[in-house]
């Protein structure tokens, strides 16, 4: 019997920081990419993606992160190809819940932040949620955490009212124009190169 045939990986091509990298959804077979960034995460990190300090990312939570059903969410990374591996240095992903809303989530790796990959996952992320016919995005985060709020007030996002624990929630409504492609994952952005 011949082994099925290996899925198809639709990336966009970007430059961040004048390095080249792939924005694709995330698939089966990126599980261990999963597990190498989460290890790479300072505390820190940690507790401002998850809101509390997650202490192993499992090889099952790594298996349903970059393979989730389709109808409850969609992941999206950004890799910088290599020459025995690709690296994993950011992730982006919505999470569907009844009602027809669904929460966004970011992480970028420590040494690749302020170069946009919140910013261009987000445009993704939101290009591909009104395709869908989700009504609504929003976001948790806390009151203290300037980029995020910065990348998501940037993209049309909203505060709606207090979250739990000093968070805000941000929210943005979503319509049929907003399902266009985006002409680059880095291309509205200002380049950090000039
Ligand atoms: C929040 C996070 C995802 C942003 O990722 P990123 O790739 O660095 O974001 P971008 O580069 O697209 O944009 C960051 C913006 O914040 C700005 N910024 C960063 N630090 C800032 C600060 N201290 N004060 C003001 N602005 C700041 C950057 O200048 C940039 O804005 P600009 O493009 O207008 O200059 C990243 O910092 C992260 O992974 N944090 C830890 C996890 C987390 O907080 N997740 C959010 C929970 S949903």
């Amino acid at each position: 019997m011949t082994a099925p045939a290996p899925r198809p990986i639709r990336g966009s091509p970007a430059i961040f920081g004048g390095r080249p990298g792939i924005l694709r959804p995330l698939h089966s077979g990126d599980e261990q990419s999963l597990i190498s960034f989460f290890r790479s995460h300072a505390p820190e990190t940690v507790r401002q993606r998850y809101g509390y300090q997650l202490a192993e990312m499992t090889a099952e939570r790594a298996a349903w992160l970059v393979d989730p059903d389709r109808s409850s969410g969609w992941a999206l990374g950004i890799f910088e190809p290599g020459e025995r591996e690709d690296a994993l240095h950011a992730v982006g992903r919505y999470c569907l819940e009844p009602g027809g809303a669904a929460e966004v989530a970011f992480v970028v790796r420590e040494s690749k932040r302020n170069l946009g990959m919140a910013t261009a996952l987000l445009r993704e992320l939101v290009r591909t949620a009104a395709a869908r016919g989700i009504a609504e995005l929003w976001a948790q985060v806390a009151a203290d955490n300037v980029p995020m709020l910065r990348v998501l007030r940037r993209a049309g996002f909203r505060r709606v009212s207090r979250g739990e624990a000093g968070a805000v929630m941000m929210s943005r409504a979503l319509g049929a124009r907003d399902s266009r492609p985006a002409t680059s994952p880095g291309s509205a952005r200002r380049s950090p190169e000039t």
